[in-house]
């Protein structure tokens, strides 16, 4: 069935010390106040995933994801980080296609695909992220767009490997800029992934899929946009940088 998933995207931020105190606060606080069916990932900087995994080791609510990973399993390709040593440092999770990747590293639906199929074969879970620009939502070509990105990179996974993936629906115009999608927007949205997946693949397949928002999502506008049927958890960047707003946001769910 469809976990209910908070994921906080650290993005480029909290050097070792400030990061392992950031982790111990969620798991401690967590402990006490986020309820059992709300799942937590930490995405922290590659270089902390050891750190924080040891961290969050102790519980049973917080796990560990990286940013990226290379779609190739091992060789000569200076500064990347493969599969392997994500999972090999306690990490279950990797974020993959977020669009400041796709955006500033030119990553394409293909090599996502590349990076999911990868992913799944060594055991983690992709969080694979989808979106649009504004200037495609303002044409009218949000849903075709996105479906677009699925069919590139995760449509010819086999149904088993399918439902393994988690998915982020993350409009580029909503990150990081303050301004989030409407509930009507979210859902809509959301309901069209699924409908994607049901027409590709099952009903049951879907129903195995969390599909998380991400853009904005802050403890002011979480409660709402998690109350969508089709929303099953959110991945957020800025307000995961605050053990206080992160723990909040889970606690709406
Ligand atoms: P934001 O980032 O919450 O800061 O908008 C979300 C994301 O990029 O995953």
């Amino acid at each position: 069935m469809r976990k209910k998933i908070i994921a906080g995207n650290w993005k480029m931020n909290k050097t070792l010390e400030e990061g392992q105190s950031l982790a111990s606060e969620v798991v401690n606080i967590a402990a006490d106040e986020v309820a059992a069916d709300v799942n937590l990932v930490l995405c922290t900087p590659a270089i902390h995933l050891g750190a924080v995994a040891s961290i969050t080791k102790s519980s049973d609510k917080v796990s560990v994801g990286a940013q990226n990973m290379s779609e190739h399993e091992s060789g000569a390709y200076t500064g990347d980080i493969s599969a392997d040593m994500v999972l090999s440092t306690g990490a279950s999770y990797v974020i993959l296609g977020h669009s400041e990747r796709r955006e500033y590293h030119n990553e394409t639906n293909a090599q996502l695909g590349d990076k999911v199929k990868l992913a799944l074969s060594k055991g983690l879970t992709p969080l694979f992220c989808c979106g649009e620009t504004l200037e495609t939502r303002e044409a009218g070509n949000h849903v075709s767009f996105v479906n677009e990105q699925l069919k590139d990179s995760l449509f010819d996974l086999s149904a088993e490997e399918m439902q393994k993936v988690v998915i982020a629906y993350e409009p580029i115009w909503a990150i990081g800029t303050g301004v989030t999608a409407s509930t009507d927007q979210a859902q809509e949205m959301h309901k069209s992934i699924r409908d994607s997946i049901v027409s590709n693949y099952s009903q049951s397949v879907a129903d195995e899929i969390s599909i998380l928002y991400g853009g904005s999502m802050k403890p002011a506008n979480a409660q709402e946009l998690l109350a969508q049927p089709d929303v099953d958890g959110g991945l957020i960047g800025g307000a995961s940088l605050k053990s206080r707003d992160f723990i909040e946001i889970a606690k709406s769910y």
